[in-house]
């Protein structure tokens, strides 16, 4: 019996070197209730007085030892496993990092939103209109009836007969004009269609920024002081406007408005095409028409409006010669701004 135990002892130890053991297995197969050790005490009756207690001490002694064993290689293959754990996770703090990429706003949101303030800070307030505009907003109420040569130049999408993408944001002079009496000081950005081919100046869908004043006593004077504000913030302090006479059919009289070059200043370079000034809005005093046909008196009231293109004012202010960079969304062209 005594080597029953001491052949126990040595088949647990053989067992429990190994990096691998499967300790609840071994503790079965020997402590178990039908364990070997287990078997072994059982037959403990049958020895003599006199053998009975050396057996049961070393009984006692071998089921310890395995004990033990068994709780030493359970801590062990605990750190082993912590061990492995901490190499096949280890970070490298020093590595370079991912910088997060911080979006920002694209160019001509940029130089819509810096309009918007030169505007807010003269007092006017910001409307938006809708991108699909009945006929009537877009060129009737605006004094251009059906057959008139002035649609020809913003020929649009067309949903139906008489609903179309705009071609303009002045449709939102006289959605204005119908909700809200005088005095009316706002402006309105945003998208305007036309069904131009895109080349290096011309884009099926770009953006307006339009304005609109109605109020007693307004006039031309009034107009330019606030163009002329409007370019001297934007472009420079030494900038100066210049009206040339146009016609626009809901102004009258109308004008096209030019700031002088702010790169020379005047005399003449590539970016004004060596005129010494760009052009930058059409723009004029409502026309009566247009005034009484949103149900506001031309005899007690009168206004001026302007449009421009915020893809023009972008290009001229940052020196961009070909209006696609705009909408190719080249992160490359995006980061310079
Ligand atoms: N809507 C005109 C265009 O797209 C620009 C314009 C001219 C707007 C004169 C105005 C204005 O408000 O008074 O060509």
């Amino acid at each position: 019996m005594k080597e029953k135990l001491e052949q126990i002892r040595e088949a647990a130890r053989t067992q429990l070197a190994e990096a691998q053991a499967d300790l609840e297995a071994i503790r079965i197969r020997y402590l178990g209730k039908k364990g070997e050790l287990t078997g072994v005490l059982r037959g403990m009756g049958q020895l003599s007085a006199e053998e009975r207690p050396k057996i049961g001490q070393l009984a006692n002694e071998v089921r310890e030892y395995i004990e033990n064993a068994i709780a030493e290689k359970a801590e062990a293959q605990r750190k082993d496993a912590l061990e492995n754990k901490l190499k096949n996770e280890r970070l490298d703090v020093t590595m370079p990092g991912k910088a997060p990429e911080i979006g920002k706003r694209h160019p001509l949101a940029q130089i819509q939103k810096e309009m918007e303030d030169i505007f807010v800070g003269m007092g006017f307030g910001i409307v938006e209109g809708p991108e699909v505009e009945y006929d009537y907003y877009n060129f009737q109420a605006l004094n251009i009836p059906e057959n008139h040569p002035a649609r020809d130049t913003q020929d649009t999408f067309y949903i139906t007969d008489n609903i179309l993408l705009r071609s303009q944001t002045s449709p939102v002079q006289v959605r204005t004009m119908e909700k809200q009496k005088p005095p009316i000081r706002i402006i309105s950005p945003g998208r305007v269609y036309r069904s131009d081919a895109v080349d290096a100046t011309h884009s099926p869908l770009f953006h307006q920024l339009e304005g609109l004043v109605v109020d007693k006593g307004i006039t031309m004077g009034d107009l330019k002081g606030t163009l002329e504000t409007f370019a001297k913030t934007m472009f420079g302090d030494q900038t100066q406007i210049r009206f040339r006479p146009h016609h626009f059919p809901f102004t009258e009289p109308s004008a096209e408005v030019d700031v002088s070059c702010f790169v020379c200043g005047g005399k003449g370079c590539k970016l004004c095409k060596g005129e010494g000034w760009i052009e930058i809005l059409g723009a004029g005093m409502v026309h009566p028409n247009v005034l009484r046909g949103c149900g506001i008196d031309p005899e007690e009231y009168s206004g001026f409006a302007f449009g421009m293109g915020i893809e023009r004012v972008t290009m001229i202010k940052y020196g961009i010669d070909d209006m696609r960079y705009l909408y190719e969304n080249d992160i490359r062209f995006l980061n310079e701004f």
